[in-house]
């Protein structure tokens, strides 16, 4: 058995943040994580990180902006704190070594994103979270730490109401291992492959969200799911709101700028929520496009020139040019919303700390809350950095003094255990087909557009996926790289999450943000202005509802 100080579940920039912070704090640190770190999730963010720097913009108006963006659901008091460590972070990267994009006075270059009051998105081309990935990359690795890599989350041990350590499983060698710990970190990013059309990578499974769920953590707001407007039509990637920030624009079927109608004033770079449904109703009322890949809008950046979009957007040319078989300097880019980012998750306060003692979470894993009922742009890398490090630090302060951890051997058995059974059955389901099924259903019955019928269908089908869960089999009996069994893993995870998205979103009879009930298109802040909380029970998610904090921003229509 392994034992440290610190264990960080997760090595995006959330993670790797909060074990530099903890590493700083004097405390002994081990990451876990089943990716390579630099092929974590945070690469794939393109646009930028917000941060109010020059003299024109201000944090107050960051703040603002990002408690309307979260239609008044996000924490004031948390809001504030994280603008306000905006412009620290953001130099602290630079002199980690993270290479930004410079305006030609030399001075950090901003580009608009939707739902700022001013540009405030500072970037690296579109190539911003692999860029930050890099810069604390290579800033960890002056520390001293032990990296697990290639390690799934299985179990996370609880006793008395506090964290004693990690059960994981090594794809390596197919062995279960134990690891004691005084604190565990949660940064295991997004559960984004709960729907069939996502930016988010196939390894976005939740793992430690469902995993401390399972322990008795509690999750907040799981009913509020962001899809991002563009997404490239069939392969779901992300093509960055940048460019809109950098002024392309969407065109309907009718070559109409459709955005007029739905947010006359700021138009393209409306806040995501916004946009996706004035995308969604376009192709619904036919004035969308048509295809093999169902409908869509386009996007054209054309009109900027050659030299801009090869300089300021290379990786949407080259997705473009490589999945889509289009050239956005010529054509329109074919988009439809796909889901991009999960505003629920474990919930903590502002420390990252959660209900749970010596478990701490941060990054898209976590729910502060910060983005309410819909993120802005460019608000989620400066999240992972600017949570990561306080869960690190708050981390490291609990672990200085607390107890020895005890793990004992019916922990590795407790966690090894179902592993085993799916592995030893000789007729079952195959998890590949279930998690097929669970995006489908979460595709038609939950996604944008909400209403209560099909929620509660939604809800049927998902525990029908759950009852045939039990009985998953893994065909593949090899120990190396043994992918059938960790899809079965990822998918136990995704279904356990989609039931805690889908009777939230059933619950919640008002629309606020990236809810949106067209059975109840009215926000309802007289019953609905409070935090979702569940917690797993063997019937499925109990709910509770807790307040949301308000420091000087009182409630208003949102409109753009
Ligand atoms: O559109 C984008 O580049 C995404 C950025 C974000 O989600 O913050």
């Amino acid at each position: 058995m392994q034992r440290h100080d610190v264990v960080v579940v997760g090595a995006g920039l959330a993670g790797q943040r909060a074990a530099l912070a903890a590493i700083q704090a004097g405390r002994e640190v081990a990451i876990v994580s089943k990716l390579h770190p630099l092929r974590s999730h945070s690469g794939a963010a393109q646009g930028g990180i917000n941060a109010a720097v020059g003299k024109e913009d201000s944090v107050e108006t960051h703040i603002y902006d990002t408690v309307k963006g979260s239609d008044y659901l996000g924490d004031q008091d948390a809001i504030e704190f994280f603008c306000r460590e905006a412009g620290p972070t953001v130099v602290e990267m630079e002199h980690f070594g993270t290479v930004f994009s410079r305006g030609p006075d030399g001075s950090l270059a901003r580009r608009a994103f939707g739902g700022a009051g001013f540009p405030r998105t500072i970037y690296a081309a579109d190539r911003t979270g692999l860029a930050l990935l890099q810069g604390m990359w290579e800033r960890l690795g002056t520390e001293r730490f032990t990296l697990y890599e290639e390690w799934d989350l299985t179990d996370l041990v609880v006793r008395e109401g506090r964290v004693q350590g990690i059960v994981a499983f090594d794809r390596k060698t197919g062995e279960f291992e134990e690891i004691a710990a005084r604190a565990v970190v949660i940064a295991t990013g997004p559960y984004g492959r709960v729907y069939g059309r996502t930016t988010n990578a196939h390894s976005c499974t939740g793992d430690g969200v469902a995993v401390a769920y399972d322990a008795g953590a509690v999750l907040k707001d799981m009913e509020f799911v962001q899809f991002h407007p563009t997404a490239l039509l069939e392969s779901g990637i992300l093509i960055t709101e940048g460019a809109r920030g950098e002024g392309g624009y969407l065109k309907n079927a009718k070559g109409e700028r459709f955005m007029s109608r739905y947010a006359p004033h700021v138009l393209d770079l409306a806040s995501r929520d916004v946009v996706s449904r004035a995308i969604v109703t376009e192709v619904a009322e036919g004035r969308g496009f048509s295809g093999p890949y169902g409908g869509y809008v386009n996007l054209e950046v054309m009109h900027l020139g050659r030299e801009m979009i090869e300089s300021r957007l290379q990786e949407i040319v080259d997705f473009s040019r490589n999945f889509a078989g289009i050239d956005p300097v010529t054509e329109p880019i074919p988009v439809y919303p796909g889901q991009h980012y999960m505003m629920g998750g474990i919930s903590t306060n502002l420390h990252g700390e959660t209900s749970i003692r010596g478990l701490f979470a941060a990054g898209e894993a976590a729910c502060v809350s910060i983005h309410g009922a819909n993120r802005l742009g460019g608000n989620s890398l400066l999240e992972t950095l600017v949570f990561g490090k306080q869960a690190g630090i708050a981390a490291a302060a609990y672990a200085a003094s607390a107890p020895a951890p005890e793990m004992h051997a019916s922990d590795l058995d407790r966690a090894a255990a179902p592993l085993r059974a799916w592995s030893s059955r000789t007729d079952g389901e195959d998890p590949s087909a279930l998690r097929t099924e669970l995006q489908q259903t979460m595709e038609r019955y939950a996604s944008i557009y909400r209403n209560e019928a099909d929620l509660l269908e939604g809800l049927r089908r998902v525990r029908a996926l759950k009852a045939r869960f039990a009985r998953v089999r893994v065909v593949d009996q090899s120990r190396v790289y043994n992918v059938n069994l960790t899809d079965a893993l990822e998918v136990g995870h995704l279904i356990e999450l989609s039931e805690a998205i889908v009777v939230g979103a059933y619950a919640r009879t008002e629309s606020r943000g990236a809810h949106a009930r067209t059975d109840y298109p009215k926000r309802d802040d007289a019953h609905w202005m409070r935090h979702t909380l569940a917690q797993r029970t063997p019937d499925g998610p109990s709910l509770s509802y807790g307040p949301v904090t308000f420091t000087r921003w009182e409630p208003k229509e949102r409109v753009y």
